[in-house]
């Protein structure tokens, strides 16, 4: 019996090597090729933080969509702290994870510690965000990043040509975290809409800030959003409305309305700019549904939850690994395949149905 039981544990650690060995960074295409098990260890996983409600509600998915298909789970966030995010993936590194799943703060901080993953025979995805400068990143799993930021720009002209306010437009750009990669694809996304209209004189950005790195905001943070919106009012609107506002993220966005109230819009007969935002998160969806903010878009984390499970099954049974994307995402050293969701946009016409139908939110939360 006792001999049984170590010719079944050889074969199982043989095959979590070698599935864990495999050279998991070639393009892989087409249907599943293997039946095999997966050989089901510890997934590693790095979250950035807990204060934008998404990324709370990305691990909470993650983790039981494993834990359903019988993986343990080793789910970290790390306060938007660069270091910690280190510590935390090096010591899944020393815990012999079976396989990280990381969603960086900065994309190109960790590339030391994953190349200790690659040396380990761990394979990385990079989860909505992508890792940077490292060869050891497999995979990656995301939205449409490019096409959100188009989604946002189209959003902010329909908002615009509704509000009936005369052209040119007085219209204000911000973008996300300079260090997350998918900042600068939202923003190329959102310019290949706004980009036309400035030219041609349909829309005037009163500050003259357009540049990616002036109009960045560091960590995504809402206070730095929200004081950098108060200068721009009191340097470039002092006798002019501002109309609208372009805005990468919900939290930003939420920032930028506290500044825009606290200099008299929204009350006595000076109407709020549009402003666009994404994610879809609670508190927006309400102020969108209450005609304050005027969009966000929608990226439904349970389904990349879904598909990045998939992906580590996949994986993990040595299987060919199914993604939808081999051109879009260069991180440096290589161009990462990756599988592709999609966005979709909403404003006061259209969130609470799409929100209902994908059972995002309950009725009673939006109520
Ligand atoms: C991005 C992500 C966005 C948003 C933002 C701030 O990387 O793609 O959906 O969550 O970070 O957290």
């Amino acid at each position: 019996m006792r001999k049984i039981l170590a010719v079944a544990a050889a074969a199982a650690l043989a095959l979590s090597l070698s599935a864990c060995g495999r050279d998991t960074g070639t393009p892989a295409t087409g249907a599943s090729g293997s039946s095999a098990a997966a050989v089901k260890g510890t997934i590693g996983v790095a979250m950035p933080t807990k204060t934008s409600e998404r990324w709370i509600k990305d691990g909470d998915n993650i983790k039981q969509q494993l834990e359903a298909a019988g993986y343990q789970v080793n789910l970290v966030y790390a306060n938007d702290d660069i270091p910690t995010q280190v510590t935390q993936v090096n010591d899944m590194i020393t815990k012999k994870n079976q396989l990280l799943v990381v969603a960086a703060i900065d994309g190109v901080a960790l590339k030391g510690a994953l190349a200790e993953a690659k040396s380990a025979g761990i394979p990385v995805i990079a989860y909505d965000r992508l890792l940077r400068e490292t060869d050891a990143v497999s995979y990656y799993t995301t939205f449409d990043n490019f096409k959100v930021g188009v989604q946002q720009g189209t959003s902010l002209l329909a908002g615009l040509a509704a509000s009936g306010k005369p052209k040119p437009w007085n219209v204000e750009l911000f973008a996300g975290s300079p260090d997350d990669n998918n900042a600068t694809f939202f923003f190329n996304g959102a310019m290949s809409i706004l980009q036309p209209k400035i030219d041609d004189g349909t829309i005037k950005i009163a500050s003259g800030e357009t540049d990616f790195k002036v109009v960045a905001t560091l960590r995504w943070d809402a206070a730095v959003a929200k004081k950098r919106m108060e200068n721009i009012l009191t340097k470039s609107y002092a006798s002019s409305d501002v109309n609208g506002v372009l805005a990468p993220y919900d939290g930003i966005s939420r920032g930028i309305i506290a500044a825009l109230k606290g200099s008299g819009y929204g009350s006595g007969g000076k109407v709020l700019p549009v402003v666009t935002g994404q994610d879809a998160e609670l508190e927006s969806v309400k102020s969108i549904l209450a005609g304050e903010q005027y969009s966000t878009i929608f990226k439904d984390t349970s389904e990349l939850a879904k598909a990045t499970v998939k992906m580590i099954q996949e994986i993990t049974s040595g299987a060919t690994v199914t993604v939808n994307d081999t051109k879009s995402y260069d991180n440096g050293l290589k161009v990462v395949p990756t599988e592709l969701l999609q966005p979709v946009a909403c404003d006061k016409s259209s969130c609470k149905k799409i929100l209902l139908d994908a059972k995002y939110y309950t009725d009673a939360q939006l109520a």
